[in-house]
């Protein structure tokens, strides 16, 4: 494979294929398809959409010519069509199968004893887009993120939220009071401790991205948890991968139930990618049915779910910390897993307000904050100008 550095040396007709030499001394052979639905035959210059039809060309087609000039090629085609592709886009094509939750920031695993970097201080998310590609940057890393001292007031995440992109609004609103309630429909309206669990595997999709925010907090008790479930899928993998293999293909259900909604969803405790990488993980006991499958295959799923849930609270693994005031975390829903310990109720309040986010719009984000910081300043674009739907967040 040619390096990002390397420049194009040779082009070579293979027919009906296009042949490209590297100067690193890499070679690759192009489909003429996929040559020419890159090309400026088919992409609009100004959107970068296609244009043509792509999938009527004739399967038969075949590169005629092709003559290198000045970082681009130009390629004729067997259809009577001629078109330029840059050389950069021979190098950076689309990969297959790539949905890392941010484009090319690779995901570190960790355990209770990694060094984490400082909190993000509010302040500087709010002024400064590196600091907001920083704070997504780490999220992509680690799976999480905290920000201190984000205002404390009612709807106060929604300062951080409102830089990233919309929230995701569900049947509980667009902001949930995490607060012991009277008459609690989930077990987190409690003062009982909350096992390691992903947020509302019930829903489809699933919310990517959880975030909390403390306005008060003086109970006794009521530590939170924090757990890398690469790390848990890793440590599986190694010392029982049938087990790990068990909860991979079962699909249990998970649902969620009361007045006004009933939402359901099955799918693996460890989903994989193509490529064999952690997709999504769920866990959630208190919202989880299994189907009554044949009792051999229950015998791997539950050793497998036993064994799982063992790593998760594992002391090496498990992060505990206390949320004050003012601090507010991220968390992937897909990746961390998160829990509570017991409080006692009677010594004093405990309040947070969480929302979510789908994993679209924090992708989207990182990209635009991305490309901000990779352009020269006087290509720079004003900063109240964004893509898509988050027209109202500053990058
Ligand atoms: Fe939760």
């Amino acid at each position: 494979m040619q390096s990002g550095t390397a420049h194009i040396v040779g082009v070579e007709i293979t027919a009906p294929h296009l042949c490209i030499t590297w100067s690193d001394g890499g070679t690759k052979q192009f489909h003429p398809i996929w040559l020419q639905e890159n090309s400026s035959v088919a992409i609009d210059p100004n959107t970068g959409q296609r244009k043509d039809e792509a999938f009527e060309y004739p399967l038969d087609l075949a590169v005629i010519s092709a003559e290198l000039d000045a970082g681009s090629i130009l390629v004729t085609f067997s259809n009577g069509k001629s078109g330029t592709i840059a050389a950069a886009a021979l190098t950076s094509s689309v990969a297959e199968g790539s949905n890392l939750p941010l484009p090319d920031v690779v995901p570190q695993p960790w355990g209770a004893a990694t060094e984490i970097p400082e909190h993000i201080h509010f302040h500087d998310f709010a002024a400064a887009p590196d600091s907001r590609l920083d704070a997504l940057t780490r999220l992509a890393q680690f799976g999480f993120v905290f920000i201190d001292g984000v205002p404390v007031a009612d709807g106060g995440l929604l300062q951080v939220t409102d830089r990233i992109g919309p929230i995701k609004e569900t049947n509980f609103g667009r902001i949930e009071d995490v607060k012991v309630a009277l008459n609690p429909t989930d077990l987190t309206l409690t003062a009982g401790g909350i096992e390691m669990h992903t947020d509302n595997p019930y829903r489809w999709p699933t919310p990517g991205y959880t975030v909390l925010h403390c306005l008060q907090n003086t109970v006794q008790g009521g530590e939170s948890t924090l757990v890398d479930g690469l790390t848990a899928v890793s440590r599986l993998e190694t010392e029982a991968p049938e087990l790990l293999s068990a909860i991979c293909r079962t699909r249990p259900q998970f649902r969620y139930e009361d007045r006004h909604a009933v939402l359901e969803f099955s799918g693996p405790l460890v989903e994989r990618d193509i490529d064999g990488r952690v997709r999504q993980v769920r866990f959630s006991n208190r919202t989880e049915y299994v189907p009554a499958l044949p009792v051999d295959e229950l015998d791997q799923y539950y050793a497998g779910r036993q064994r799982f849930a063992a790593l998760l609270r594992s002391a090496d693994l498990l992060k505990q910390f206390r949320f004050v005031p003012g601090l507010l975390l991220i968390m992937d829903n897909f990746r961390c897993l998160h829990g509570r310990m017991p409080y006692d109720a009677g010594s004093g309040t405990r309040h947070l307000q969480l929302c979510f986010l789908d994993r679209d719009v924090v992708t989207s984000r990182w990209r635009v904050l991305n490309r901000m910081h990779d352009l020269t300043p006087e290509l720079q674009r004003p900063a109240t100008v964004t893509d898509g739907p988050g027209q109202h967040a500053t990058p």
